[in-house]
């Protein structure tokens, strides 16, 4: 099975990336085949500091490493080492329409946001996105939710180039969490957890008494009971979703646990289980914070193995298109 993915070096990673993304990254490994990738280029389409690119890289890598990937069995690489992406991206910009481009959620939101500050990047953002999936010809794609929109582009993407140029590339499937794959923020749980707001955020590398503050002050609703119900209580629907992914229970037995006991102390359980579940990651990270060397080289040899599909799809691409 090919399996691909990526993640932006934009900042501390949170719950929902981990339980819509990396948990299920994590167990597609026992498939063999998996590619993940730290995708810096993507990252440059919104206002960054260039002097934090470096330091957010090494912490995507720590976290991919942290949460169980493990470079015996999958490709973990940056992204801007295999110019192939570029280059696969500027060929599939030929024959992805530009209205699919401006009807694309992410892109529309994040306009509104930086307004003027945008360039061209984010309107493209999607067609280097295919050509990631593209290039190591992905069948799987584990994401989350708000980016199943994009999965959906890149197969109508090559669609296009294999009905213009001959049959080239396969369409990828997206791969959602069965739940979690849109958790949603502590603060607002009408909006998903989103790096852009920071507060409603719980990062998985947050320490014990962070943790306990967020989830106690997280906002739900003035009713007491602990149940689910997405329309009328979705900040206890969002913690029960949390506590069942996290504890391995179906949310109707956490339902049963609490169902008397009013949100104070379920929040405080939930608190406690989050405390030990993080525990071994931060530890994990501690670790690998103090190894550079040995993650640069993990990099460098992902790089290495993904050059290698990357050049043999753009020598198909390049004598399908009569580059050569
Ligand atoms: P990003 O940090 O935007 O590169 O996202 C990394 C991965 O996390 C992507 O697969 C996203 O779809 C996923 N993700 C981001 N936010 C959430 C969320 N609130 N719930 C579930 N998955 C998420
Ligand atoms: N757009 C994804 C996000 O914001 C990151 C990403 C870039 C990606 N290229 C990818 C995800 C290829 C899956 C496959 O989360």
């Amino acid at each position: 099975m090919k399996i691909f993915s990526g993640i932006q070096p934009t900042g501390a990673l949170h719950i929902g990336n981990y339980l819509g993304m990396l948990k299920q990254s994590v167990e597609l490994q026992k498939e063999g085949g998996c590619i993940y990738c730290v995708v810096d280029l993507h990252a440059m389409t919104i206002p960054y500091d260039p002097k934090q690119m470096q330091k957010n890289i090494l912490d995507v890598t720590v976290c991919y490493l942290a949460a169980g990937i493990d470079p015996a069995k999958s490709i973990l690489f940056i992204q801007s080492k295999v110019p192939e992406h570029t280059e696969l991206a500027w060929i599939l910009n030929t024959v992805t329409p530009i209205s699919d481009l401006m009807r694309m959620t992410q892109y529309k939101d994040k306009s509104n946001q930086f307004k003027e500050e945008i360039g061209a990047g984010l309107l493209n953002y999607p067609v280097l996105m295919a050509a990631d999936i593209l290039l190591y010809k992905t069948q799987v794609v584990p994401v989350g939710k708000d980016q199943e929109q994009h999965v959906e582009l890149a197969r109508t993407i090559a669609r296009k180039f294999n009905k213009k140029f001959g049959q080239t590339f396969i369409e990828p499937k997206v791969k959602l969490a069965k739940e979690g794959a849109k958790i949603m923020s502590l603060t607002n749980p009408k909006k998903k957890m989103s790096k852009s707001i920071p507060a409603g955020c719980l990062y998985l590398f947050d320490e014990p008494e962070v943790i306990r503050k967020k989830i106690m002050s997280s906002v739900t609703d003035l009713e007491k009971q602990v149940k689910y119900d997405l329309i009328k209580k979705p900040g206890i629907s969002n913690l029960l979703t949390i506590y069942s992914l996290f504890s391995g229970k179906p949310i109707k037995d956490i339902e049963k646990k609490f169902k008397d006991q009013g949100y104070a102390k379920f929040k405080e359980k939930l608190a406690d289980l989050l405390i030990k579940e993080l525990e071994p990651l931060r530890k994990k990270r501690k670790e690998l914070l103090s190894r550079q060397v040995y993650i640069e080289e993990i990099l460098e040899q992902g790089a290495r193995k993904a050059k290698t599909i990357a050049q043999e799809t753009m020598a198909e691409v390049k004598k399908k298109t009569g580059l050569i």
